[in-house]
């Protein structure tokens, strides 16, 4: 399956070696990471061992499962913005869809929601899903007004790694198709 998906403004595809200095930058800012759970990379290096790792391991997301995320390039420019995309969890069961975006990109200009609409029509379409899970903390409200926009319904709370209070929503194929 090919990863690479267009919208008006936007081009979605794999992540590839050059991108790691922007992967870093996006990682290495306090305000972008607050509610993800995840750390900064040490470095660009650290950022480039993760993208080769992330597109060309065997038991990987992309080679096991041919999905991921996926890194999101303004077309205008061929600026690297963000990342949007699925994620299978084998533990659960399920597929989420996660984005995460450089700071100077946020703010009402879309990039989230359109690429991520282009990454659930991917789901129900290519991977013929029922449904796609967004996990996003209780205070992330950025992120729940992206998932609002997308049509995701709360469908639950839950505490994120038995810690943190989060919101689960979900979309089903047929909302994704009839919004
Ligand atoms: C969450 C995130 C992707 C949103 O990016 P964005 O560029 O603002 O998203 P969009 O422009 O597509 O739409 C977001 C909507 O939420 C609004 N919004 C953005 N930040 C907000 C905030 N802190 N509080 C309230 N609303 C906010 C925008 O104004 C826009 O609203 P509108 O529909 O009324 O225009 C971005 O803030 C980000 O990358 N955050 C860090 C990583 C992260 O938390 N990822 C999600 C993990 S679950």
């Amino acid at each position: 399956m090919i990863l690479r998906f267009e919208t008006d403004r936007l081009i979605l595809r794999p992540f590839e070696e050059s991108d790691a200095p922007f992967l870093f930058e996006l990682n290495d800012d306090e305000e972008v990471m607050r509610y993800t759970g995840d750390i900064p990379f040490k470095n660009i290096e650290d950022a480039r061992k993760f993208v080769l790792d992330y597109i060309n391991n065997p038991q990987g997301q992309i080679k096991k499962y041919s999905m991921g995320r996926l890194a999101v390039i303004r077309k205008e420019d061929d600026a690297f913005i963000g990342w949007t995309g699925l994620k299978y969890h084998q533990e659960g069961d399920f597929v989420d869809t996660g984005y995460r975006f450089i700071k100077r990109f946020w703010g009402g200009k879309g990039y989230a929601t359109e690429s991520t609409r282009r990454v659930l029509q991917h789901a129900f379409e290519d991977h013929k899903l029922e449904v796609v899970e967004a996990h996003v903390h209780e205070h992330n409200y950025g992120s729940q007004r992206v998932a609002q926009r997308l049509r995701m319904r709360l469908d639950h709370r839950f505490l994120w790694s038995g810690t943190k209070p989060a919101r689960c929503y979900k979309i089903t194929k047929d909302d994704f198709n009839n919004s």
